[in-house]
């Protein structure tokens, strides 16, 4: 992702509809890194949509193909990390994850992201009758395990993109993972 081998690897982690794609893309800006997204290499990969390739193939499949595309990731050097809501799932993600970078928790109610997501069509696993029930369910199934992962947990609350980018700054800056900007 990155060349400088100082460089950290920020990893993002969360719900569906966290905003780790939005915020981790300002993110790296903001820090001269580079950017992935992991749904969007699985995507490249199966060359399809993940919405497709569950439909097609069922959830054990693709986290199969997410298990291989977060260890090569993981081991791509620096940059930051978006990744999937379900990555934390498999203990050998969670581990990898942590191992190699430092993992930031997006935290954000389930009710926040159903706000956000209540006209997604492409994420599978909300495209059921009561989308808001199934993220309740996905939060106290997940919230211990992004914590466990995490180093550091945001509340994501009310604060803009930009102003959680600059609370995730000064995180990184107070821990010495990044140089305290002047
Ligand atoms: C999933 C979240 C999605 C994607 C897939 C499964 C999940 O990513 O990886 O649909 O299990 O929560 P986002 O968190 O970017 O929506």
């Amino acid at each position: 992702m990155s060349a400088r081998s100082a460089d950290p690897l920020i990893v993002l982690i969360g719900l569906p509809g966290c905003g780790k794609s939005t915020v981790g893309r300002q993110l790296a800006r903001r820090l001269g890194l580079g950017f992935a997204d992991s749904d969007h290499v699985i995507e490249q990969r199966l060359g399809c949509s993940i919405r497709d390739y569950f439909e097609r193939e069922g959830e054990a499949a693709f986290r199969d193909v997410e298990e291989s595309v977060i260890q090569e990731l993981s081991q791509a050097g620096s940059g930051v990390l978006a990744t999937g809501g379900g990555v934390v799932l498999r203990p050998v993600n969670r581990q990898r994850l942590r191992q190699a970078g430092h993992a930031i928790y997006l935290r954000s109610t389930p009710e926040e992201v159903f706000r956000r997501l209540r006209h997604d069509r492409n994420r599978p696993l909300l495209q059921v009758d009561d989308p808001l029930a199934r993220l309740r369910s996905l939060f106290e199934e997940r919230d211990p395990l992004y914590r466990e992962t995490a180093h550091f947990v945001i509340e994501t609350g009310r604060p803009s993109v930009p102003t959680l980018v600059n609370m995730i700054l000064m995180q990184l800056e107070l821990a010495g993972v990044i140089p305290a900007r002047p």
